[in-house]
């Protein structure tokens, strides 16, 4: 099969990484790719939103199946543009269509397909400018924590957690009268608080059947102890420990059996991964969000745990044929560690050397934010590099990738010391 994978993070370099040793694969492309994703395939210079130019790509490179890794291409339609498409519409996109990918696109379709379906997660209310005035007698009427969230796409930054009801009052103020969030805050989902611990659970689905993937948990914050500012993703551990055979079973039964079937029932045709963003709460899990894609860096922890062949199954996908396949895991721990860039996530300096990365043998360093001048490899965002280690338990695991780090150097590089801390 010749690939294009679009996006060049972390997660395009574990899905890279994963889909070169496929023996289906013929050529595989990464557009635009990074200096990690170009030891798996091609990187090409094209920009994963250019709906235009990823056409003539995959037209006179003679690509048949098209996976794509953020969201924002799946929100804008690219699945749709393919199948509007004479010259394109064979060709599959491994990801949702436009009103699939609504599911991440915007929170409060997300809060009524969940109603609608009886999946559990967090009461709420939704609030445009033209009811300011009933989404603040709302919060009168809710407990401190507030949640705020921007409907739609805001790059990770649309939720806000505040304690103060004035405070929380302002924002909403701001955010519906302001253009805080722009479009993306013209509507905005006021949530109960919800407390317990988080993780990621992940399906693959031809929109019949499906197959769960490995789940995994995500450090968010930048500071040890979980503390400090939120950020893309510090850090990942794949089992969790306290996501066992029940609580496993209660996510099945409660929300991604509903959610397929909602789908479903619904009339949208959702083909692609599927992340749920949970929490167990006292036990019973309740959906924070959903995504519409993989999670980054979860999927560095997720791919090299899987053991089946990923062209296999996204095949399985393409042709409707998911249930015939066969998905098994690696029975050992994964954690990843993020080397970040310093003073992300807020202002940070790019086009550092990084050195030493020939020097990791007990682990796979997938680069998320990196770029390549000749042999040299520079940082070329925040979160530079994911380091990644598989190990017996989930303490051998996270010690090599600890270790291998040791050996790998930039400027101002920061990582927590601590992941894998509250699990353990
Ligand atoms: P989201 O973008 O929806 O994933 O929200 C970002 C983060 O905010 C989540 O990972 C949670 O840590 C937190 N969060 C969102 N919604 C809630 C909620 N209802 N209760 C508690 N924490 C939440
Ligand atoms: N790790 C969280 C995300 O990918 O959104």
């Amino acid at each position: 099969m010749r690939i294009l994978l679009l996006g060049s993070g972390g997660r395009e370099h574990a899905f890279s990484w994963k889909i070169a040793q496929s023996s289906m694969l013929d050529e595989l492309f990464i557009a635009p790719g990074n200096a990690g994703t170009r030891l798996h395939g091609k990187n090409v210079p094209i920009d994963p939103l250019n709906f235009e130019e990823i056409k003539s790509f995959v037209l006179e490179n003679e690509i048949e199946m098209v996976l794509v890794g953020p969201e924002e291409p799946l929100v804008n339609g690219i699945a749709n543009y393919f199948q509007e498409d004479t010259q394109l519409k064979k060709i599959p996109v491994i990801g949702p269509n436009k009103t699939a990918a609504q599911l991440e696109g915007s929170k409060d379709f997300a809060k009524q397909f969940m109603q609608r379906h009886h999946i559990p997660t967090a009461k709420y209310g939704s609030f445009t400018k033209e009811t300011l005035g009933e989404g603040l007698r709302f919060l009168d009427n809710m407990k401190s924590p507030y949640v705020l969230k921007a409907d739609g796409l805001a790059a990770g930054k649309g939720v806000l957690i505040l304690s103060d009801l004035n405070e929380a009052k302002a924002e909403l103020t701001t955010i519906l009268t302001e253009d805080k969030f722009g479009k993306a805050g013209e509507k905005v989902v006021i949530e109960q608080f919800l407390k317990g611990i988080e993780l990621s659970v992940f399906i693959i689905t031809d929109g019949d059947s499906y197959k769960l993937l490995p789940e995994a948990k995500d450090y968010k914050r930048i500071g040890e102890g979980d503390s400090g500012l939120n950020t893309g993703g510090m850090g990942a551990i794949s089992p969790v420990p306290f996501a066992d055979a029940g609580f496993m079973d209660k996510i099945q039964n409660q929300i991604i059996i509903p959610t397929i079937k909602g789908l479903k029932h619904d009339g949208i045709d959702y083909k692609g991964f599927i992340f749920f963003g949970l929490i167990n709460v006292k036990g019973d899990p309740y959906v924070i969000e959903y995504n519409c894609r993989m999670g980054d860096p979860e999927t560095e922890v997720v791919m090299p745990r899987l053991k089946s062949d990923l062209l296999d199954l996204l095949e399985g996908v393409a042709t409707n044929t998911l249930s015939e396949r066969d998905i098994q895991f690696v029975d050992k721990s994964a954690a990843t560690i993020m080397m970040v860039s310093g003073g992300y996530p807020e202002k940070y300096e790019k086009g550092k050397q990084i050195y030493g990365l020939n020097t990791v043998s007990e682990s796979i360093v997938f680069h998320a934010g990196t770029t390549s001048d000749g042999p040299t490899v520079l940082t070329s965002g925040g979160r530079v590099l994911a380091v990644t280690s598989l190990g017996k338990t989930l303490d051998i695991a996270l010690e090599r990738s600890y270790n291998s780090i040791q050996g790998i150097e930039f400027q101002n590089a920061y990582y927590r010391k601590d992941i894998g801390f509250d699990v353990k």
